[in-house]
């Protein structure tokens, strides 16, 4: 008998890029610029450094376990009740929490192919059954994603924009989507790039369809635009008797007291959000012309980050990498003959534009 759970015999131990220091010093490169995880460019909000400073005095005390604070202050922000606010590690966390709470060995989630993985590793682990519905057009087939659903489907993921594609169906089907599905059913609309968005038919999860009174997991992350990935803080909009079900399968003390004081504190400052909204939109249309001046077709993207089939995306990684820049190649979403790039500052993306036509010019020497 092995002394490790039957479910977790296939998976793979998580692969961590190398610490960019170290690419740089086995290289022997000046510069190494990471691209590869859709982090924000920019650091946290200022409001969010000084609340890090003051936490930080405080740490020989344990964080607040019931997130009080900063489940109130979102509570307010998205005019829904505390109870119904999940803050975790993460929106990754969440996912984490609401595959604990839901999934017995057996039990299925559907979500679109390629996608996010911790939708599918977060049920692997658990003994669950990952249905992945592949994508049409590169986007999300709601109608397969129905039809995909049975007795045993407990989560339904909608990764919206889908990561790594970039791309979102739009509101009609969206809401449309929620209407058609089964109760035994819980939607997760993953949200993780809410703050990026700049277009019109794109519905707000959480006022169109958690405050209209769908059964829909809504999830955010200050990872992304506020600059916060390294503390790990997400939350979820939830129905009140799912937010319970998370605590019940949580840590005690699993979100640090800085990364609630400084999420907390990122919530005043809507100029900054919308100066980097602007930043990523031109950003974003930067990568593409330079992917397009070198005869690729990259999928139009809503997030911050460009998905582009390259046929061979690890290869492509490897040369770029000898270049000083980190993509992300996406073999372990399901698309191994593409690479992901997310939005950088200004100059970072120049930078990857000189290493990608370092790298394809010397290809057709
Ligand atoms: C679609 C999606 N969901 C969730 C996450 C997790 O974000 P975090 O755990 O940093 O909040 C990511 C991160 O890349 C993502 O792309």
């Amino acid at each position: 008998m092995s002394l490790f759970r039957a479910a977790i015999a296939e998976l793979v131990p998580y692969e961590p890029g190398k610490p960019v220091e170290e690419v740089q010093r086995e290289l022997g490169l000046d510069r190494v610029v990471k691209l590869a995880s859709n982090e924000g460019p920019f650091p946290p909000f200022p409001a969010a450094l000084e609340a890090i400073e003051r936490a930080a005095r405080d740490l020989n005390r344990y964080p607040d376990g019931g997130v009080y604070a900063l489940r109130a202050a979102l509570a307010e922000r998205h005019g829904v009740r505390l109870e119904e606010v999940v803050v975790a590690g993460g929106a990754d966390g969440v996912i984490d929490l609401l595959s604990q709470a839901t999934l017995d060995p057996g039990d299925e989630i559907v979500c679109g192919w390629p996608s996010f993985p911790s939708y599918v590793l977060d049920a692997l682990k658990l003994g669950g059954v990952p249905v992945k519905v592949p994508l049409r057009d590169h986007t999300y087939d709601l109608d397969a994603l129905l039809a995909a659903i049975t007795p045993r489907t407990k989560l339904v993921y909608l990764c919206h924009p889908n990561n790594p594609t970039g791309t979102a169906n739009g509101r009609s089907e969206v809401l449309a989507f929620l209407d058609q599905l089964p109760e035994h059913v819980l939607c997760v609309l993953d949200q993780a790039y809410f703050e990026y968005i700049d277009v019109p038919d794109y519905p707000d999860g959480i006022e169109e369809a958690f405050k209209a009174g769908k059964r829909v997991v809504v999830l955010r992350t200050f990872s992304k635009i506020y600059g916060l990935a390294g503390l790990r803080c997400g939350y979820g909009i939830a129905p009140a008797d799912v937010v319970t079900a998370t605590s019940k399968v949580r840590r005690a003390f699993d979100v640090t007291s800085e990364a609630q004081a400084a999420a907390a504190a990122s919530l005043g400052d809507p100029d900054e959000l919308a100066r980097r909204r602007a930043l990523n939109a031109a950003g974003r249309e930067r990568l593409v012309e330079i992917l397009r001046e070198h005869g690729l077709d990259p999928v139009p993207s809503l997030g911050n980050f460009v998905y582009v089939e390259v046929g061979g995306g690890r290869d492509l990684f490897q040369r770029l990498l000898r270049e000083g820049v980190i993509v992300r190649p996406l073999d372990g979403f399901g698309a191994p003959d593409a690479v992901r790039v997310s939005v950088g500052t200004p100059e970072e993306n120049e930078f990857f534009a000189a290493a990608l036509g370092r790298v394809l010019v010397s290809e057709t020497a």
